[in-house]
């Protein structure tokens, strides 16, 4: 079953992390919508911080783009200073959030426990979650991918549905590849995410396995880009520091597969 699948839409996602104020933003999407015109055989995504999301969302009206935010919170509302709730994003019309990417879970100290509540959430509101998995470097010297790859994305779906399950995107990025210049090979890549496959078939059943996107990220750059789309089973990529280039990520969304 595992990588049969070109019917998963690609789906593109740039990550701007703390970078771009919400003029920078806007106009980028701007300029971007205009580069790539309509699409109809891919998705693109960017995400903006939490201040850029209102003027994001106004420029990629009537485009091809959508915005996502890059966290959430799992509550709908309440005295949590400083959260966002996944009602307040759909409220704004953004469509998805990146939950549980490695710097929110090294630096901030994101448990699998909390990604699970902020994907459920994340369903909840309709909007797509990205769930974010990857060994560190010393995990894979240990020979322990498989093992953190197999926690976290067990933990990280057990509050979901098998029926909400097709509406979800996972992506693996090996935390060694994260800024690093250091790109896993296709076929690295590949087999971490055949094994993330495999893993959800196990929560979910193969029917989700077979639908759900599963994204690559780390060093994704336009020089990389074609070799890792053509690998069976990457439905797409999750993107750093080459989103926040216009060229680099035209060139990017303008994959080409064999
Ligand atoms: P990078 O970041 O493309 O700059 O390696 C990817 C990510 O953190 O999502």
């Amino acid at each position: 079953m595992a990588g049969a699948g070109r019917d998963r839409v690609p789906l593109i996602v740039g990550n701007w992390k703390m970078f771009k104020t919400s003029a920078e933003g806007a106009r980028f999407i701007s300029d971007l919508a205009d580069q790539i015109g309509r699409l109809d055989d891919r998705e693109v995504m960017v995400a903006p911080p939490f201040t850029g999301l209102y003027e994001a969302v106004r420029a990629a009206e009537g485009t091809s783009v959508s915005v996502a935010a890059q966290d959430v919170f799992w509550e709908w509302e309440g005295a949590y200073t400083g959260e966002v709730s996944s009602g307040m994003l759909a409220d704004l019309g953004v469509r998805g959030s990146i939950i549980g990417h490695s710097e929110r879970r090294s630096y901030f100290g994101e448990t699998d426990e909390w990604v699970a509540k902020k994907v459920w959430a994340g369903l909840e509101r309709g909007l797509l979650p990205i769930m974010c998995v990857g060994e560190t470097e010393d995990e894979r010297e240990a020979g322990l991918t498989e093992e953190v790859l197999a926690r976290q994305v067990s933990a990280g779906l057990s509050s979901v549905r098998a029926a909400d399950g097709g509406r979800l995107a996972i992506a693996y990025e090996p935390v060694w590849a994260i800024g690093t210049g250091k790109t896993a090979t296709p076929e690295t890549a590949g087999k971490a995410i055949a094994h993330v496959r495999r893993e959800v078939g196990e929560t979910l059943g193969d029917d989700i396995a077979e639908a759900v996107r599963i994204l690559y990220g780390g060093s994704v750059g336009p020089f990389n880009i074609d070799e890792l789309m053509a690998q069976p089973g990457i439905d797409g990529v999750l993107v750093g520091g080459a989103s926040l280039q216009l060229g680099s990520f035209v060139r990017i969304v303008q994959f080409e597969r064999p």
